[in-house]
């Protein structure tokens, strides 16, 4: 049996993905920490699509070999057909401010880490077969430095990189590596990050996130490199390169502010 694996399936993409898949008569492994969350997401595709095997695996993906764990964990229910790196979380905050040390330490662990080891065991087994689409969740953010969110953007913009980079090494194997870049997107993550009062997300209109794993998701399907999801972000990532980056961190300084409400 042939599964495709979301990590992060318990916040908004993670499920708007998990129904994405179901959708298109994919077998699931969903996995995050939180057991009860993933439990019901898997109770309520079963109900939907009968025919589907769906599997849960509760992992901590901060913590040292988590990925490896999960991802034997995972073969041993089937082979991982499709892997959808969706996992990541981030914190608003000066990297001054030492109080978020513990959290950007756990951002570059799921984000960086993680996402970097799970991508390489897809790798390794899906070339052997000569088949696999791996879907890496990255960002807008990837594109342009992010004062007061440093560190998030920073392991974004390593995501894309990595990202780009393995896709030419696995060229040629039948695996194909997509980045999904989506903007501000209606899920828990702003709240979980600290970031909902900036003037970022007061300003720029906020993507549905049943509409960007769709998208995403149509887009790893189709082997496409990149989905930038949203026109401000389709711009923004366009005209990016145009800029200097000193006049970009000055502006996205200014969004990234709390507007003091
Ligand atoms: N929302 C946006 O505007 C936006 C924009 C661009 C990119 N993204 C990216 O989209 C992805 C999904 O985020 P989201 O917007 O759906 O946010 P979300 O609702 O906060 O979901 C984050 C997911 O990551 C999981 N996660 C967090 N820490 C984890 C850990 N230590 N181990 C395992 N899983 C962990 C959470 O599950 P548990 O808490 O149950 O572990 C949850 O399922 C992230 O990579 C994010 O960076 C989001």
């Amino acid at each position: 049996m042939a599964f495709t694996l979301i990590t992060g399936a318990t916040g908004g993409l993670g499920v708007a993905f998990a129904h994405a898949a179901a959708r298109d008569g994919h077998d699931l492994i969903l996995t995050a920490r939180d057991g009860a969350a993933l439990a019901t997401l898997a109770d309520a595709i079963r109900a939907e699509h009968p025919a589907l095997a769906v599997e849960v695996i509760v992992s901590d993906l901060a913590q040292a070999g988590a990925a490896d764990a999960l991802w034997d964990h995972a073969g041993t229910l089937g082979e991982i057909d499709v892997l959808v790196n969706n996992a990541g979380l981030g914190r608003h905050g000066a990297l001054t401010d030492t109080d978020g040390a513990p959290r950007e330490a756990a951002s570059i662990a799921v984000n960086i880490t993680a996402a970097t080891q799970l991508m390489r065991r897809a790798a390794v087994a899906m070339s052997a077969r000569g088949a696999g689409r791996i879907l890496n969740v990255s960002s807008a953010a990837a594109f342009v430095p992010g004062p007061n969110m440093a560190v998030y953007h920073a392991t974004k913009a390593y995501l894309q990189m990595l990202s780009d980079s393995v896709r030419a090494e696995l060229s040629g194997t039948g695996v194909t590596v997509t980045t999904l870049c989506p903007g501000a997107t209606r899920t828990g993550f702003f709240e979980d990050a600290d970031v909902s009062e900036t003037w970022l997300m007061r300003l720029l209109p906020m993507g549905d996130a049943t509409s960007v794993a769709r998208a995403g998701w149509r887009g790893m399907i189709a082997g496409r490199k990149t989905v930038v999801t949203g026109w401000p972000n389709i711009l923004i990532v366009a005209t990016q390169r145009f800029v200097p980056r000193a006049w970009l961190a000055w502006a996205m300084q200014r969004f990234m502010a709390k507007t003091g409400r």
